[in-house]
């Protein structure tokens, strides 16, 4: 095309206490292309878009935009440049409509605000972008998918010509995915830019044009992807070549004894539709019951439900018998259920504290069972714990909310799967984490299955849930509707009763 760069990143360094997250970074964005950042978990993507985006000052380098050079102070500053930024955390007024979120912080907004010109705006550039959603509509009454389509919409209002999106499939359906992929190839051929993070490779795969990959603070490269692979990709992000096999199990044989009874249950969604209709399901000893099935289906309710969060309106829980409060999380802990929530932001971590006190929450009481809280032996565990799962950190009393967003996962699920549990709930428990981190987690889950743990195992990626479960059930409009034991599943039945088809 021979047109200048969209964006030329050239020696960019950033430090934190600790880190260097970005190292002398070069890196050329072209219009019209699809870029996506790929690495691991921090790797130092979200630290680059932070500089793209005036969050932060980079320590050195220079950033260029259209072939001029710019220093931001604020987001504002990058906004004025074109470049807009789609946060995985929306930052939506959950009672005002979509058209008053569009506008929301646009400098002589709202007093004056036409709202039917807005809304017009907002409709036009929502046709053009297949971003349906009803300007009029209140923040509340959208879905997840249609929330981030606002962000965007947001974003386009202003005008910009380069969007960053960080891992913003983390929080969609397979078939939102797919429409958010039409959406950003439609702003492509327009001669906007996208860049767009993600751990997904097949993703990556999918959408891009080019993608550059950071490994440790540094570009390690950047490749066509159409002259590229999933397994090119892995091996350049963690420097060795990845193996993605089946986690081989020993599986008992002789019949376990349940240690998980879930019994009838039937509970309502945050909005008081039913989202559970009368489920009955055990996890015996040391087994992994995967539920698959697509988001949305009832499976964070059932997850909720089972871990004391929400009530159910019938039915009863179980632990070996005992009987689980309803709606009481402090019951369902003291039967011995942890539970790796899918919201890795509403984790459960005090983030102001340091990574030590988060893996210790939990075994606070154990700990100081002679009232006294013995710091040596939190501080062992916590050393161990990073070790074990590759925690990347400055150090053990580095508060948590420094942290990548992978790492601080690792933290949750470092917590909860050495808390010696007699049932573990894990939802999604490798989204957002990059392919070694994911072989951690597999590895440490098959071990808590293997020590005796009864573990419940929610996912909507069925290769997962075929790789680690010995028994499958599938959840459709908050019911059961299909088991098959592992060994016997077959991949195209299951995703067909997962679409709701009965076979
Ligand atoms: N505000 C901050 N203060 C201190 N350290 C930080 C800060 N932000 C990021 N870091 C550190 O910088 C490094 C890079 O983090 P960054 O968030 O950019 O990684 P990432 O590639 O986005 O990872 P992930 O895939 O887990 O989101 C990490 O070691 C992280 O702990
Ligand atoms: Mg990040």
């Amino acid at each position: 095309m021979g047109l200048e760069s969209a964006i030329k990143m050239t020696g960019i360094v950033k430090k934190f206490p600790g880190v260097v997250a970005n190292d002398h970074v070069n890196l050329d964005i072209n219009f019209g292309e699809v870029h996506a950042l790929l690495g691991e978990n921090g790797a130092g993507k979200s630290t680059l878009s932070n500089i793209l985006t005036g969050l932060y000052r980079p320590d050195d380098g220079t950033v260029e935009v259209a072939g001029a050079k710019v220093e931001f102070n604020s987001p504002r500053d990058a906004l004025n440049a074109g470049i807009g930024m789609v946060h995985q955390h929306f930052r939506l007024v959950s009672t005002f409509t979509v058209a008053e979120n569009v506008v929301l912080g646009e400098s002589d907004s709202s007093i004056f605000m036409d709202q039917k010109a807005v809304a017009a705006r907002v409709k036009e550039l929502s046709d053009r972008y297949g971003l349906a959603v009803d300007p009029s509509a209140r923040i509340w009454q959208l879905s997840v998918g249609e929330q981030q389509r606002v962000e965007i919409l947001k974003v386009l209002y202003r005008g910009a010509r380069v969007l960053i999106l960080d891992e913003p499939t983390a929080v969609l359906t397979p078939i939102e995915t797919t429409e958010l992929f039409k959406t950003l190839r439609a702003m492509v051929a327009e001669g906007r830019t996208v860049i767009f993070i993600s751990h997904k490779l097949d993703e990556v795969m999918a959408v891009s044009d080019r993608v550059t990959v950071l490994r440790g603070g540094r570009n390690v490269g950047t490749v066509n992807t159409r002259e590229s692979s999933t397994r090119d990709l892995a091996s350049l992000m963690v420097g060795r070549s990845v193996e993605f096999n089946r986690v081989q199990r020993a599986v008992p044989a002789e019949a376990r004894s349940v240690v998980l009874n879930v019994s009838d249950i039937s509970a309502h969604d945050d909005r008081g539709r039913v989202a559970l209709q009368s489920i009955s399901l055990t996890v015996g000893r040391g087994e992994i019951v995967g539920i698959a099935g697509v988001a949305g289906n009832g499976q964070r309710e059932l997850a909720e439900v089972i871990s004391g969060m929400r009530p159910m309106t019938s039915g009863t829980i179980s632990v070996q018998g005992e009987n689980v409060q309803s709606g009481k999380a402090r019951s369902a802990i003291a039967k011995g259920i942890a539970h790796v929530p899918e919201d890795r932001l509403h984790t459960g971590l005090a983030s102001s504290h340091s990574v030590e006190d988060n893996l210790a929450l939990k075994n606070y009481r154990t700990m100081s069972r002679f009232r006294i809280l013995k710091r040596q032996s939190i501080r062992a565990q916590s050393t161990d714990l990073i070790e074990r799962y590759d925690i990347k950190t400055p150090g053990s009393h580095t508060p948590v909310r420094l942290l990548s967003g992978g790492n601080v996962q690792k933290v949750l699920l470092a917590r909860e799967f050495s808390a010696l549990p007699k049932v573990l709930i894990a939802a999604s428990p490798t989204r957002g984490l990059d392919v070694g981190a994911i072989e951690i987690v597999r590895e440490r889950l098959v071990q808590a299955a293997d020590s005796g743990v009864g573990v419940l195992l929610i996912s909507e990626d069925l290769d997962e849930i075929m790789s680690l479960a010995d028994r499958i059930l599938v959840m459709y409009e908050g019911r059961i509707v299909d088991e098959v034991p592992a060994d016997r599943a077959d991949r195209e039945r299951i995703g067909l009763t997962m679409g709701g088809i009965k076979v």
